[in-house]
């Protein structure tokens, strides 16, 4: 459904390239929800970007492509980086982080949601018309379609993110990205919103790719889940099987680090700091703050490699 393929990102800067994607290479299946944790500055919203096919100065893609296909509608589709940005809420949406700002504060709800409609379906049918199917898919939802009368300083945080979503969905694309859909909102409000996905990808049968650095919003959500340090996956699998038995030391220590009800014993901290992506270690990124590392990490890249069949991880151990 979703190839990423060979991906390398790169910022430029007045200091140089700063390499931020390196050599990503994985498949997002069909109805999934996929996780992406990772520590911030790791490049979460960065490749999500280019998924997305935002690749606009001072993003540049170095190597690599992402490939989009499925089917809509009973016609199969398949478009590339470059073309991805022509099926736009048709085949794949965007949540952006920080969404609450994506809506524009001066004109009505109505008006953004009519914007997402393709013109090839505004042309055939009256605006009156597709307001009405909106009003109805917010009902679905669980929202009054009176909303759509509202401006979004209106509304609140939870509800405006609500909005998003369902602005976002309305058009049932084969793929949905939400970068940190619910951060920022308080426990019982991101407990509504992940709700909210989880009956949307059950309805829809889509993708849905959900960046958080909250673990335990993976957990609770995702099928799959990989984790990133540094520009680069370390770990992916099924979301059960990293939890309960991780392989890469940082996703050990992250799993570790995780408060559980209960447990009385001190939490350790994992010690240092994510290296700079613009003077990383050569070698292992992980291998100076990793309790395991060898002479061989230091010195050489681990490949990202399938394990256990479905289980890929890069550590030289
Ligand atoms: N426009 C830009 N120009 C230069 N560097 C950038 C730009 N945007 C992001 N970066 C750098 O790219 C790196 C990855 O940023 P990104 O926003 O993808 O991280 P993230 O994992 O999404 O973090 P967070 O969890 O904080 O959202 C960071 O080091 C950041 O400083
Ligand atoms: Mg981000």
């Amino acid at each position: 459904m979703l190839k990423i393929d060979h991906l390398s990102t790169s910022y430029r800067t007045i200091d140089g390239k700063v390499h931020v994607v390196n050599n990503l290479d994985f498949t997002i299946r069909d109805n999934e929800i996929f996780g992406i944790a990772g520590e911030s500055g790791c490049g979460k919203s960065t490749l999500l970007k280019a998924i997305y096919d935002i690749v606009e100065f001072p993003l540049e893609i170095d190597s690599g492509r992402v490939i989009l296909s499925g089917e809509k509608d009973g016609r199969p589709f398949s478009c590339e980086s470059g073309e991805i940005r022509k099926t736009w809420w048709n085949h794949i949406s965007y949540i952006p982080q920080a969404a609450q700002s994506v809506l524009n504060p001066i004109t009505r709800l109505k008006a953004q949601f009519l914007d997402s409609v393709p013109e090839k379906i505004r042309e055939r049918e009256s605006d009156q018309h597709i307001l009405r199917q909106v009003g109805q898919y917010l009902e679905e939802l669980d929202l009054s379609p009176d909303l759509l009368n509202a401006f979004p300083f209106q509304l609140s945080g939870g509800m405006r993110q609500r909005v998003i979503i369902a602005l976002a969905t309305f058009l049932s694309p084969n793929v949905v990205l939400a970068d940190e859909p619910t951060t920022a909102l308080d426990v019982v409000v991101q407990r509504g919103i992940l709700m909210m996905l989880m009956r949307l990808q059950k309805q829809l049968k889509n993708t849905i790719v959900l960046v958080s650095h909250d673990m335990g919003v993976h957990y609770q959500v995702t099928g799959r889940m990989a984790i990133m340090y540094s520009g680069s996956f370390v770990e992916l699998g099924k979301t059960e099987d990293i939890f309960r038995s991780p392989i890469h030391p940082y996703t050990t220590m992250l799993i570790g680090a995780l408060p559980r009800v209960g447990d009385r014993g001190q939490k350790i901290g994992i010690p240092g700091q994510p290296p700079a992506l613009t003077d990383p270690p050569s070698g292992c990124r992980f291998a100076p703050r990793c309790p395991e590392a060898t002479e061989r990490c230091r010195c050489e890249v681990p490949a990202f490699r399938e394990v256990k069949p479905g289980r890929f991880v890069a550590c030289h151990m």
